[in-house]
């Protein structure tokens, strides 16, 4: 089994149950992966069920006052995320009639969406072969690949970016993805990783090397 193959075997025993992996529609993916911006999964939660239940379509959403979405928004922070999410919602209404674009192209264009945005609904929602690159997955590649290039140079970035797309399994991007990402929340961990019960971690280079805690490097800004 290569890389991918045995994380998508641990990814499938050991995943949390989270809503929003239980669907391709591209809308509730996008609003998971807007609010998981810059909030941890146990405290986004509750905003994604507030704003899934309330906004049930990006047409309900393109409905709203920004007053009701900034109050569904109260305690989140970064503000101007709600705002995006609105002037978004109601462009998807106008210009794509309510049906939410699922392609990496037309999504990085949306207000709001960047590349691991744009990588994460594209391949979510439509198996779109496009790698997401997050903090975890700078984690979980600087360690198993032992690159210590900073994850914050533009070389580093590229670099990065080049190793996942390298290591994405085309036929499978959506699941891939999705366990890249588990497995650097829940076992590749930034501190006191898991690596006793890691299964891949005789080819990892970091842990053969005991690196583990100087991986990755980031630059300060
Ligand atoms: N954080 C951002 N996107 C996520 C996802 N799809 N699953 C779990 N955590 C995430």
């Amino acid at each position: 089994m290569d890389f991918s193959a045995q994380l998508i075997a641990w990814y499938q025993q050991h995943k949390r149950d989270l809503p929003w992996r239980n669907t391709t529609d591209a809308y509730i993916i996008w609003l998971s992966e807007i609010i998981l911006q810059q909030t941890r999964v146990e405290q986004g939660m509750p905003y994604f069920y507030r704003f899934a239940e309330r906004y049930p379509t990006v047409t309900d959403f393109a409905a709203a006052s920004e007053d009701e979405v900034l109050r569904l928004w109260q305690g989140l922070g970064y503000y101007s995320r709600g705002r995006n999410m609105l002037k978004t919602a109601q462009l998807v209404q106008e210009e794509y009639d309510g049906k939410f674009p699922t392609t990496y192209n037309e999504l990085i264009k949306l207000k709001g969406v960047g590349e691991y945005t744009a990588a994460a609904i594209s391949s979510f929602s439509a198996n779109e072969a496009r790698a997401v690159v997050d903090g975890n997955v700078y984690r979980v590649l600087s360690r198993y690949f032992g690159v210590d290039e900073p994850i914050n140079s533009p070389k580093g970035k590229k670099l990065f970016q080049q190793i996942a797309d390298d290591v994405l399994d085309k036929q499978r991007p959506a699941l891939h993805n999705q366990a890249m990402m588990e497995f650097g929340a829940m076992l590749c961990k930034p501190k006191n990783p898991a690596c006793g019960i890691c299964p891949v971690k005789l080819h990892c280079e970091a842990f053969k090397h005991n690196a583990i805690n100087s991986l990755p490097v980031k630059l300060k800004t």
